[in-house]
């Protein structure tokens, strides 16, 4: 393992390979510690590259054990491998094939990349740079070459061997042993790369091209869980329904294989033709997943699906541009969840996310752009910045050119960049082309990290009925490793856009500069002018959340009542609520926030609005009541404070608010309960309208609890007791893990009796405990990190606890007297040796240090720096922990 920090990648630097791989044939005999691969390799001299240069080939943690040039040895001297690469130093200037034969332990294998065994069964996960840990290769994205894999194994150990695109052979391989072999004819990079051995249960079913094409899409997972695959296996179909009939994209190969397994870093894998997933986000029935389980399932296995295009058959030149498949791809499964449920309710989930890891992402010291011009650990970059903030810029895209425009644009891509390894500038040509816009300006989204600011004056006059709206964007300077600095340009920001009338209703208004209902400010100031407006109008702006910014707003109480009460636009109804609960929020925090019955000015005010909600549209559509009812979490109040946060000031504040919310409102909210309850003997569904039905009624529950502590305890043991579902089972332990008392552990020691078996269910247990706003969590914690279903070797398990203590019980991470971030610091360290990429990613639950009040924010400066001085650490870690401080 290296201590020194590791070397920095720049864009700026990026050259093409000096040789390419046209093809690979893999023979593995798989083998629990002795896996040996043969990789044959046809190169080739590339064109673009420096003539005669020395191959490099990458390789890490590799044992070599042959090699041979176009069939013969090698002389002596002509070759250097180690573990770490392989470099043959005159090759030859014509196409030659390389034969390396390496080999490798999985069972040895605790990262998690490369080739490794997850419960016994053979997996691999090969993006970013794990290929080469299976074999030497020039492991980057921008070197295609066309893939066949033979694959041996132990028949009774592995009796199903999975490869990339369509099986061609399958017969014995001496006594005992069978083979597979796979041929993917479409040209991908090493990350795609994937097989599975071993021995799982299969559910299928068969899907028809708009092409014509007859595929056979199969689920594989743990033998005896079959009967929590079909949800997937569903959504893979409406996956390849959707994607032809929105992107006019059909899929390509005979087959495609889902598999899960139990040990993964991250959620999924588009590997080409053979999605590898974390079990998490395959296995539903409706006594171990709860209704948000079911949504993530389909967004992900949609996700997955859509790469084939978005990521597969148009790939990355190179990791810097990884925000061209993945923020697309989150676009594209954005888009498809709210085709198939309700799309403000979804539009209002996906900014939620936003705002609550994104936002404080780039307004801390891990900022960078959306496309970062500088890395030394590219598994640190697979962030919510690329991600999500990426998708925003493909969502901005389509709104500034329409959905017509947007849509030739994307043809054009696809067609064009076909085959290929892209890069963002390749993508903004397409729909420049496709559009005849000029997207030079528009392209700064990629370059500039920070989230804008846009603040708003607006103003009437009466006498010439015109609204004049005065808009400002001010662009944080950031100058990290990764964004490279410079001062910030105006960004383009479409702003869609309404006015509302006082009493309701649109109002009537003219304006040359809003097209569609879409206003784009692209200087640093603007002017919008509204003429014929016959009254005072409430301005709704940024409907639908059209761009990532936040909103330095002006609207008064009566203003925002106003908006939640009447306006069109649902997401800005919900975005009202959010303001009038912000505002006492942050007011009430800012000032020490001691515990009081009342929550001070405002707090009528919105209770009494949201009454009115209640009466007016709960029942219409109980998912979005539900979203409108949970007001603004802490992490998002102590964003908006920004500085000098005290977390026990924010909690408090929040749960008197929520009290007064739930006292003000509990015949309503009982009445809910009532009326939305399903009728007994209804089987579960978990289609988006009873899965609303439920979230209302447990966002009633939470309220109703926090106002009245007993009832709220009778209401949710009896709910507990009597769940036919996890959905609610889950909710009702949720709210008496949050009143301290014997119910509460009556309630958890009965939930691990019935779950011990379960560890994805076990999961969500650790979860809710760890998220306890006590200060005995710290302890109980360090208790359950014992408990016999707790493994620090397993991503899930790990991130279930140790994850939702960090990032999800702010009260107690931060705890004043920094045993929270000694537990942290503590566990990252002795992850880091076993898995580097999961202990970074913990490690990033700091990166809102310099928010905090004083003392906090020293206790936490320490850790990092303890951290930071460890003898040993990865890269990854090393990386995270350096640049917090930086
Ligand atoms: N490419 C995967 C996705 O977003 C994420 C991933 C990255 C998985 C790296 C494993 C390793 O779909
Ligand atoms: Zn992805």
């Amino acid at each position: 393992m290296r201590t020194e920090t590791p070397p920095i990648v720049r864009l700026a630097d990026y050259r093409p390979s000096d040789y390419l791989i046209d093809r690979v044939d893999l023979d593995v005999r798989l083998h629990p510690t002795e896996t040996r691969i043969t990789a044959t390799l046809a190169l080739r001299p590339n064109p673009l590259g420096e003539a005669g240069a020395p191959l490099v080939l990458d390789g890490d943690d590799l044992t070599l054990l042959a090699v041979a040039l176009d069939g013969q040895p090698t002389a002596p001297g002509a070759l250097e491998a180690t573990p770490r690469g392989l470099t043959l130093h005159q090759p030859p200037q014509r196409p030659f094939v390389l034969s390396l034969e390496t080999q490798v332990n999985p069972s040895a294998n605790t990262k998690l990349m490369g080739l490794y065994r997850s419960n016994g069964v053979y997996c691999t996960q090969c993006e970013a740079d794990g290929f080469r840990r299976i074999t030497y290769f020039l492991d980057r994205p921008d070197v295609l070459a066309v893939y066949t894999t033979r694959i041996e194994a132990d028949r009774e150990e592995a009796p199903v061997l999975l490869g990339n695109g369509n099986p061609v052979e399958a017969g014995e391989a001496g006594p005992g042993r069978h083979y597979a072999v796979w041929h993917d004819p479409y040209p991908k990079p090493a990350y795609l790369f994937a097989l599975v051995g071993g021995r799982l249960g299969r559910i299928s079913s068969r899907f028809t091209t708009m092409e014509g094409r007859e595929v056979e899409i199969a689920v594989h997972v743990e033998p005896g869980k079959e009967h929590r695959a079909p949800y997937a296996l569903d959504a893979v179909a409406r996956a390849m329904a959707w994607d032809e009939r929105v992107f006019g994209r059909p899929y390509d190969l005979d087959v495609f294989n889902v598999v899960a397994v139990s040990d993964f870093n991250m959620g999924a894998m588009e590997n080409k033709g053979l999605n590898i997933f974390n079990d998490k986000y395959v296995l539903a029935s409706p006594d171990t997943a709860t209704d948000t389980d079911y949504a993530n399932i389909e967004a992900i296995i949609a996700h997955e699906y859509f790469h084939n295009w978005s990521g597969n058959r148009v790939t990355c030149r190179d990791w810097f541009q990884l925000c061209l498949k993945e923020g697309l791809t989150v676009f594209r499964d954005q888009e498809f969840s709210s085709d198939e449920r309700s799309r403000p309710v979804h539009r209002i989930a996906e900014v939620r996310t936003l705002r609550a890891r994104q936002f404080p992402e780039d307004a801390g010291p891990l900022a960078h752009p959306v496309r970062p011009q500088a890395y030394r650990e590219i598994n640190n970059f697979y962030t919510a910045t690329v991600y999500e903030k990426g998708a925003e810029i493909v969502r901005m895209l389509r709104t500034l050119l329409g959905p017509e425009r947007f849509r030739a644009g994307m043809d054009l891509y696809f067609s064009r960049c076909d085959g290929t390894a892209a890069t963002v500038e390749d993508f903004l040509a397409a729909f420049a082309e496709a559009s005849g816009r000029d997207l030079a300006a528009f392209a700064r989204w990629y370059a500039q990290a920070g989230t804008p600011t846009v603040s708003v004056a607006g103003r009437y006059d009466p006498h010439q009925c015109t609204y004049t709206l005065d808009f400002h964007q001010s662009l944080p300077a950031i100058a990290t490793e990764a964004s490279g600095g410079g001062a910030p340009q105006p960004l383009v920001i479409p702003i869609s856009l309404g006015l509302v009338a006082r009493e309701g209703g649109a109002l009537a208004a003219r304006s040359e500069r809003v097209r569609d209902g879409v206003f784009v400010l692209q200087e640093e100031s603007d002017r919008l002018v509204f003429t014929e407006v016959a009254s005072e109008p409430v301005p709704s702006l940024f409907r639908g959340f059209s761009a990532p910014v936040k909103v330095a707003h002006s609207l008064d109480t009566a203003q925002c009542l106003t908006l939640l009460a009447h306006d069109s636009d649902p997401f800005n109804r919900w975005q009202a609520a959010q303001n009038l609960a912000l505002d006492i929020l942050t007011t009430r925090a800012r000032g020490g926030a001691p515990l009081a019955a009342e929550a001070g000015p405002g707090g009528a005010a919105l209770a009494q609005a949201l009454g009115g909600f209640l009466d007016a549209e709960a029942l219409k559509d109980p998912a979005f009541a539900a979203l409108v009812l949970a007001i603004a979490g802490d992490q998002e109040v102590a964003q908006e404070i920004g500085a000098n946060v005290d977390p026990d000031a924010i909690h408090r504040a929040r749960w008197t608010l929520r009290a007064h919310l739930g006292r003000a409102l509990q015949p309503r909210l009982l009445a809910l309960r009532e009326a939305l309850a399903a009728p007994a003997g209804q089987p579960f569904s978990p289609d988006a309208a009873s899965a609303g039905q439920r979230a209302l009624r447990n966002a009633a529950l939470d309220l109703i609890a926090a106002a009245d502590p007993e009832l709220g305890t009778r209401l949710a043991e009896a709910q507990f007791e009597e769940a036919d579902n996890m959905t609610d089972r889950l909710a009702a332990l949720a709210v008496l893990t949050l009143l301290p008392g014997e119910g509460r552990e009556r309630a958890l020691a009965a939930f691990d009796e019935t779950y011990r078996g379960e560890p994805l269910v076990l999961d969500k247990w650790f979860a809710l405990q760890a998220m306890i706003p006590e200060p005995g969590t710290v302890a109980r914690v360090r208790a359950l990190m014992r408990h016999e279903g707790y493994s620090a070797a397993n991503p899930n398990r790990v991130r279930a606890l140790i994850g939702s203590f960090s990032l999800n019980n702010p009260t107690q991470f931060h705890r004043e007297d920094g045993a929270g971030y000694e537990l942290l610091a503590e566990t990252v360290l002795d992850l880091d040796s076993r898995n580097p990429q999961v202990a970074a990613r913990l490690l990033t639950a700091f990166n809102t240090w310099r928010m905090m009040e004083p003392g906090r924010r020293a206790r936490a400066e320490a850790r990092l720096r303890m951290i930071a001085a460890s003898p040993g650490l990865s890269p990854d870690v090393s990386d995270i922990a350096n640049r917090s401080l930086a």
